[in-house]
């Protein structure tokens, strides 16, 4: 039978290269997409000698629409379509609604929104074909906000609205999607400047004061999202139970949470990385 092809963005770090890890593990053949080419030629050469799959890599940057409408035309012609796509890059900045300017909205939006729609568009014939499936990741901050995270929060509420709009013409289509919002991981999302290029190192001994004691590594979470993407229709998936835990509590009782975050604001505020 012929393997089922995945096209993941973002897979040179954090969640996107370890779904890369699980999908090839899993029997897919993959496409993977971002900047750093060498990282994505390093993860090619480890899963190709490691599993039973062909990988094809783009240095591509979702931004550029022209850009990865040509390697997606790529990818269908040479794997012969496209079953799966995990729409995963993504960045944060952080900063306060005064700190901050328009500038900063917009660029944030281009790459955590306008980004998943120039990854969508391209191989929407390909998976209506292949009756396949999108993957989403937002995040656990589509759901509600926290201090100095406006501009990621904006975006994540963005691709709630769009997942639960989109959700039923994919259906129509028999492409089955879902859309993940994982709460706190350990990677490096925080390693960007505010125009969305990587430049910003952080120090790890900075990652690790800053990052929460709840955080899980992002294999915790790949493992789940694949686990997911053979289920037919669509579904919202909160990740892991302490992001769960925050979604319960948002909707059940929004005020509670609410006036937590208000009374933490400065311990929150100190885990943001500037
Ligand atoms: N970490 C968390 O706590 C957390 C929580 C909730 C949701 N998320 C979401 O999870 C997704 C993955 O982030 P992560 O935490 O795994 O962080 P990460 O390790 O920084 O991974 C982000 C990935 O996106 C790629 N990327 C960023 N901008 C890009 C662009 N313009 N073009 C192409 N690729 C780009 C990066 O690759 P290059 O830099 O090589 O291009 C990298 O592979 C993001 O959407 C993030 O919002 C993360």
């Amino acid at each position: 039978m012929e393997k089922k092809v995945a096209l993941i963005t973002g897979a040179s770090s954090g969640i996107g290269r370890e779904i890369a890890v699980e999908m090839a593990k899993n029997g897919y053949n993959l496409a993977l997409i971002a900047r750093r080419e060498s990282r994505l030629n390093e993860l090619k050469s480890e899963l190709e000698e490691k599993y039973d799959t062909n990988v094809l890599t783009g240095a591509v940057d979702i931004r550029s629409k022209d850009d990865i409408e040509a390697f997606i035309k790529t990818v269908c012609n040479k794997m012969e379509g496209i079953d799966v796509v995990v729409a995963n890059a993504g960045y944060t900045i952080s900063g306060s609604f005064e700190n901050l300017n328009i500038d900063d909205y917009k660029n944030i939006f281009e790459t955590n929104f306008f980004g998943v729609l120039n990854t969508l568009y391209p191989a929407l014939a390909s998976l209506e074909k292949s009756k396949g499936r999108v993957v989403i990741v937002g995040s656990l901050l589509g759901e509600f906000g926290i201090m100095d995270r406006s501009t990621y929060s904006a975006t994540k509420f963005a691709l709630r609205g769009f997942y639960e709009s989109v959700r039923y013409e994919f259906k129509e289509k028999g492409i089955g999607f879902i859309l993940v919002e994982p709460g706190f991981v350990k990677t490096e999302l925080r390693e960007m400047d505010k125009q969305g290029n990587r430049i910003k190192k952080v120090d790890e001994k900075v990652t690790k004061k800053h990052s929460h004691s709840i955080s899980v590594g992002p294999e915790i979470i790949a493992k789940k999202i694949v686990k997911l993407i053979p289920k037919k229709g669509f579904r919202l998936k909160i990740l892991p139970f302490h992001a769960k835990f925050l979604f319960f509590l948002n909707k059940h009782f929004p005020r509670v949470l609410a006036s937590l975050i208000y009374k933490y604001r400065d311990p929150i505020r100190k885990h943001v990385i500037k």
